[in-house]
């Protein structure tokens, strides 16, 4: 049942007409806080304090907006802008913004469309946290490429490791959020998720050589591919 990426669509990614404004807003809220239980936060805030103290940091298909958000509060000379292909998701960055009050290192973008359009060499680092489960291969191949280009230093990939004990667990766990989508699209995520063997493939395929790709319990991945 596992044994190669699931194909199946997530309701996020279906659009608005297959869950409620409220329902996304807890949805994206429910999201940082498994951000934060699975480790991705605490390790990426980590990563990213090794860089100087003006670096400029593009979070790709940021969501709701919360991971830079709090990334941002914690690294204040740090400058971040979130992109996402969904308006919805940009819609909410924005307001969680005005809501948090936040520091003006801050700014949120719509992506029209799959291709990134940034210039070469016009951020230092590109940030993106469960999103890579979102694409095919094909679109990830060229994501890894053109992400490399965009970066000055580094692309910072943050997704799940597809494993028959994460849908276990997660299965088990996730009613706790009492949210719809985090279930549904969840266990989706999950099977849409990366062994090791793909991870190394898809880089080869990718002709990226400067990499890290480490495991982290539980189930989860962070890539870094280092710019020469
Ligand atoms: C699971 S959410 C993760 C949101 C956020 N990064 C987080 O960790 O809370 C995935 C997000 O990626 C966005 N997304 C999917 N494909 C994308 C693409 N090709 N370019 C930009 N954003 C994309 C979706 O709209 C969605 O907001």
């Amino acid at each position: 049942m596992l044994t190669e990426r699931s194909k199946e669509k997530e309701l996020l990614d279906l659009g608005s007409a297959y869950y409620s404004q409220n329902e996304y807003a807890h949805c994206q809220k429910m999201l940082f806080k498994i951000n934060q239980l699975l480790g991705f936060f605490g390790n990426t805030y980590r990563l990213l304090k090794t860089f100087p103290a003006n670096t400029s940091v593009l979070d790709i298909g940021c969501g709701g907006g919360l991971f830079i958000l709090h990334l941002s509060q914690y690294l204040p000379t740090f400058q971040f802008i979130g992109t996402d292909i969904s308006a919805d998701a940009i819609t909410l960055a924005q307001q969680n913004y005005q809501e948090k009050n936040s520091h003006n290192n801050l700014s949120f973008q719509l992506q029209h469309s799959n291709t990134l359009t940034q210039n070469e060499n016009s951020m230092d680092v590109i940030l993106s946290t469960l999103v890579c489960h979102h694409l095919t291969d094909d679109e990830l191949i060229h994501f890894l490429q053109t992400t490399l280009k965009i970066a000055r230093k580094a692309v910072i990939i943050n997704d799940l490791h597809r494993h028959g004990l994460a849908t276990f667990f997660y299965r088990l766990i996730s009613p706790v959020f009492r949210n719809r989508l985090i279930t549904h699209d969840g266990l989706i995520s999950i099977r849409r998720g990366f062994t090791r063997k793909e991870w190394l493939l898809l880089l080869q395929k990718a002709d990226i050589k400067h990499y890290q790709l480490k495991w982290f319990f539980p189930f989860r991945w962070r890539l870094v591919l280092w710019k020469k």
